[in-house]
């Protein structure tokens, strides 16, 4: 079996991604800024993305890259040319497979864009590459509720829905691309419900025992506009098994 390095791999998702391929996938590397919190078998490899430190051990021997790290839009094509870079030098053409966001060609926002950007350029490497595009994970949905638990009126924006996953259901979709080995853009990964906003946080209050008044905002401008047409579902790829209601449940 071959060497995996999982970039991101302390993140919400990474996490699960170290965790899926812990069992035969053979060596399991995960890059990070800092020394602990990489549960055994798998291994950290020190390094840093926004100053390429450390990427050229990180990525020696490897025969695969899942790239989950980002540095949430300031720099991440950069980060990833650098990651591109240290590979291109082992000589070894590992096998880079990245995970996206699904709408980030339609959705004109700024980390969106550099989302895009970053498939372009991992598109355009040289290495042989795997492109995954997910729906919104169930903790990005979560930690934008938590931000207005103080408030007494919850907040939704008017008119959009999303399509949240579990990073459990993504997780074993990227673990078996490692397997699969190099398959250019893969199908979209949605989660198994379209529910809107609203109807989400009002679910998030009731798995605290809350309740209070939901007020459905209108939100101006283009990139509401494009939520609001629901670029960033794929309901014709509602894959995931995972509720929201389930992961409330679970997170309890
Ligand atoms: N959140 C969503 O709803 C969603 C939906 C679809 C796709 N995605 C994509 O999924 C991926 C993972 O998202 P996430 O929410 O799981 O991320 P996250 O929890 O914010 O984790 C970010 C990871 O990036 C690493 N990192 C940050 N800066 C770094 C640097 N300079 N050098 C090396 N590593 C660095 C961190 O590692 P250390 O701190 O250990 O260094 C951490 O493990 C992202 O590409 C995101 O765009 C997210």
């Amino acid at each position: 079996m071959g060497s995996t390095l999982v970039t991101g791999g302390t993140g919400t998702l990474g996490r699960a991604v170290v965790r899926e391929l812990g069992g035969d996938a053979g060596e399991v590397r995960v890059l990070t800024r800092r020394a602990g919190g990489v549960p055994p078998p798998a291994r950290s490899s020190i390094g840093d993305l926004s100053t390429g430190e450390g990427l050229a051990e990180a990525v020696d021997g490897v025969d695969a890259i899942v790239h989950c790290a980002t540095t949430n839009g300031r720099g991440d094509v950069e980060a990833t040319r650098r990651l591109v870079d240290a590979a291109l030098r082992t000589g070894r053409s590992p096998h880079l497979i990245y995970i996206s966001i699904v709408g980030v060609d339609c959705i004109d926002f700024p980390y969106y864009r550099a989302k895009l950007a970053t498939e372009r350029l991992i598109m355009g490497s040289g290495l042989p590459w795997t492109i995954l595009r997910a729906t919104q994970f169930h903790d990005l949905l979560t930690a934008v509720f938590a931000w207005q638990r103080w408030s007494p009126v919850g907040l939704a924006i008017k008119g959009v829905s999303f399509q949240p996953i579990d990073t459990r259901d993504v997780a074993p979709r990227l673990a078996a691309l490692v397997t699969e080995g190099p398959s250019g853009r893969v199908r979209d990964i949605g989660g198994p419900e379209v529910i809107e906003m609203r109807e989400l946080a009002r679910r998030y209050d009731a798995a605290r025992g809350r309740r209070r008044r939901i007020a459905a905002v209108r939100v101006p401008g283009k990139v509401a506009g494009q939520f609001a047409a629901g670029r960033h579902l794929t309901p014709d790829n509602a894959v995931g098994s995972i509720t929201f209601q389930q992961f409330l449940a679970d997170d309890a």
